[in-house]
């Protein structure tokens, strides 16, 4: 149904989350612009009607006036009654999860979101889900508080470090919706970016079938999965450029200076080091932002991404 103030929304594309929000948007506004345009119009008209007629024109003394206490006591009273209703059963509805809703995992971390499905598919800044079925995100934050927000779906939640937190929506058609990191997480709070991907239910279950089961390949192969799905190239690039982090591109070997003045060569143990704990040695230059990895990568894992980085030159 279309409303005066829509306009001023983005598109809808999850009306049993949206809905409610949209509804109770458009009242305020509606309410507001009525209170606007009463209020003008009574006070232009009261400054013409009480305007000062003559010399000795005196305004006489009011003490107070019941009715009109009553009235502009009780009228934004009743107002702000509704509006607190209607928030808080749309707040109960975001709460409220469907039963058959379908579950994905995320973890957002500086600056990323990482999307982990039921068959071990892995995605990075991709949520995929399947139009016209209720989907649950449960979050966590590696690091940092950090803020899943999607405007299309009127869907918005605290991630924190410690603790699961979730939303819920459905996507009625296929397309794509923008998310944002709302909550300021440092350097590149701004671009943690990711998109809602939402696909015909079929076409999604076969999505899933070809990205399940975990990583293929050789260590070399399953090292470059692992930095591309890690996404490492937030900080760190391919091509020498200087990013938020040391670029990659001839890491191996590659002798460097540490903030505190000495000189390391980097080699499995340094890389290792760097990953698990990258507040103990950074190089200078830098700041100590990156996450650490401890008990996020298994052994192999790491062996996989040294013999990788080893390749890139
Ligand atoms: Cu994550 Cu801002």
């Amino acid at each position: 149904m279309g409303r005066l103030f829509d306009f001023m929304l983005p598109d809808n594309k999850s009306p049993l989350t949206a809905d409610s929000t949209d509804g109770l948007f458009n009242f305020i506004t509606e309410v507001s612009l009525i209170m606007l345009i009463g209020i003008t119009i009574a006070m232009i008209y009261f400054a013409y009607k009480y305007k000062r007629k003559s010399e000795d024109d005196k305004t006489p003394v009011i003490t107070h006036n019941n009715t009109l206490e009553i009235t502009w006591s009780v009228v934004p009273l009743i107002l702000v009654m509704i509006v607190f209703g209607w928030g808080y059963s749309g707040w109960l509805n975001l709460r409220a999860v469907p039963n058959d809703a379908y579950e994905i995992h995320a973890t957002g971390y500086k600056w990323n979101w990482n999307f982990n499905y039921e068959n071990g598919a892995q995605t990075l800044n991709e949520l995929h889900v399947p139009a016209g079925r209720p989907i649950k995100v449960v979050m966590q934050s590696r690091d940092v508080l950090h803020s899943f927000f999607i405007p299309d779906y009127r869907v918005k939640h605290d991630v924190v470090p410690g603790r699961y937190t979730y939303v819920w929506f459905q996507a009625e058609e296929t397309g794509e919706s923008i998310i944002f990191c709302t909550e300021y997480c440092g350097t590149s709070h701004s671009d943690m970016l990711a998109k809602v991907i939402v696909h015909e239910p079929d076409e999604f279950e076969e999505w899933l079938e070809l990205n399940g089961g975990g990583l293929q390949g050789s260590p070399v192969e399953i090292g470059e999965q692992l930095v591309q799905l890690q996404g490492c190239q937030t900080c760190h690039s391919m091509d020498g450029t200087q990013m938020i982090g040391p670029s990659f591109k001839g890491i191996w070997g590659r002798e460097a200076v540490m903030s505190d003045g000495s000189t390391i060569v980097v080699d499995e143990n340094y890389i290792r080091e760097s990953i698990l704990y990258p507040g103990e040695k950074v190089v200078d230059g830098y700041d100590n932002v990156m996450t650490p990895y401890e008990g996020r990568l298994s052994d192999d894992e790491i062996t996989s991404i040294i013999e990788y980085l080893k390749t890139i030159e």
